[in-house]
């Protein structure tokens, strides 16, 4: 009976540590670095000033026209790592240097306990048309997911 309690605890106590999820105060997320995401796009993030403001830039894998892909600047902000946690919201701009459009990408910087950072990402791409009477297919919207390559 003894042993049988002890087996009992030990698989709760397992169940426990996977299901839970990752302590607030867990690891950093750090934006600074070389990213790719599912498309096959990578984006190089500078380090955070004070303020929390970044630079970097963006070289889609896909486009919305055959142009030339050109490997193009972005600018954003995080907020600060909070005292409840250190996996930070973010937003950045890519301003597109083939295309007329602007994206602007917003999201969340995750960790998991093994320290693997994941960004899980929405964007909206704003397309240039004509007119106003166009702007029902200016729009695009998407989800993006960022592993960290570097
Ligand atoms: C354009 O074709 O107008 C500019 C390039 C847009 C690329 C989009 S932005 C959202 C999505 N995520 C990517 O990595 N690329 C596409």
């Amino acid at each position: 009976a003894l042993y049988c309690s002890h087996a009992l605890v030990l698989v709760t106590s397992l169940q426990a540590a996977l299901l839970a999820p990752l302590p607030p105060y867990g690891l950093p997320c750090d934006l600074q670095g070389l990213w790719r995401n599912e498309l096959g796009s990578n984006m190089t993030i500078s380090a955070l000033d004070v303020a929390g403001t970044f630079s970097g830039s963006y070289q889609t894998a896909v486009a919305v026209t055959n142009k030339q892909i050109l490997v193009s600047p972005l600018q954003g902000a995080q907020q600060p790592p909070g005292t409840k946690g250190q996996q930070p919201t973010f937003g950045f701009t890519v301003q597109w240097q083939f295309a007329d459009s602007t994206t602007v990408f917003v999201g969340q910087c995750f960790v998991d306990r093994r320290g693997k950072e994941t960004l899980e990402m929405a964007w909206l791409l704003r397309e240039e048309v004509p007119s106003r009477k166009d702007t029902w297919k200016a729009i695009r919207v998407g989800t993006n997911v960022f592993t960290r390559v570097k």
